[in-house]
């Protein structure tokens, strides 16, 4: 009987390999028990600064380690990326709860806590927890107190179902391992009509001194995020910064589109 049952299922492994597009050379990558093969691929011949995975024929970068947060703290980023302009374009309110995705050592939530106050928060959100302890020692030092930091993972974000006003990915979306179980996860924690945003260096752009994994094209951050099972729509592109596209989603205000499954 157990022969039988092993004939069966190398027979449906050989009929698979015919039909499915991509089946038959998906290369032995890592097993994911419940990931769905045709959402990613992998490929042997790729940029040295990605992981060799693609998704949507956009190779994902290397995630930037704990190394890189001085980078992300040099004196220079103001005059060089104009953080305080990009907050300033959010128009957060008090009372806002707002997700700052990837937020590495707290440069951006630190910006945007001040104007949240008196009863509105940051949830900080990472998957490395060096760079939220860095976040927190921050927080502590300038007496910055509605800052919460929450240790994510590669497909979870954490966040709470419809808790949020408004997510923010400051250089951060082309680096996710899992993006599309990710931007399912993040907006379900969008409150319905919670706006999703978007800050990615502009890969139109060649004078962007930014690695090409590491940037991405309006075009594409459209294709990804406008994919039905999201219930997001594309609400603006606001171009005032000088390397970056901030690109902002809005979430229906319905729920009907967050109940549909994968
Ligand atoms: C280039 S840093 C940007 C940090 C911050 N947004 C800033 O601009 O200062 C990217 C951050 O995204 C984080 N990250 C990567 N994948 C993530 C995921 N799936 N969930 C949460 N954070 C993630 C990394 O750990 C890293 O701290």
């Amino acid at each position: 009987m157990r022969f039988v049952t092993q004939q069966a299922l190398t027979l449906l492994t050989a009929v698979l390999a015919l039909q499915v597009p991509g089946f038959a050379d998906e290369p032995p990558a890592r097993p994911e028990s419940n990931e769905r093969s045709s959402r990613y691929e992998v490929r042997r011949e790729h940029d040295p600064n990605g992981i060799g995975k693609f998704y949507m024929g956009r190779e994902i970068a290397h995630v930037m380690g704990f190394a890189g947060a001085d980078w992300l703290e040099r004196s220079t980023r103001e005059e060089e990326e104009r953080l305080t302009l990009l907050v300033r374009s959010l128009q957060l309110k008090p009372g806002n709860v707002v997700a700052d995705i990837g937020a590495g050592s707290g440069v951006i939530s630190m910006l945007m806590a001040e104007q949240l106050l008196p009863e509105g928060k940051v949830l900080a959100v990472d998957v490395q927890q060096e760079m939220l302890d860095r976040l927190t020692a921050w927080c502590k030092q300038y007496d910055v107190q509605n800052v919460e930091p929450i240790l994510g993972s590669q497909k979870k974000s954490g966040l709470k179902p419809e808790s949020v006003d408004l997510a923010i990915m400051v250089d951060v979306y082309h680096e996710f391992e899992y993006p599309w179980e990710m931007l399912k996860d993040i907006s379900s924690a969008l409150k319905p009509g919670g706006r999703l945003v978007f800050v990615e260096y502009r890969k139109e752009d060649p004078a962007v001194p930014i690695k090409e994994v590491h940037k991405m094209s309006r075009a594409q951050v459209r294709k990804e995020a406008e994919q039905p099972e999201f219930g997001l729509t594309w609400a603006e592109t606001i171009h005032i910064l000088p390397r970056q596209h901030v690109i902002v989603f809005q979430k229906s205000t319905t729920t009907d589109a967050a109940t549909i499954k994968p």
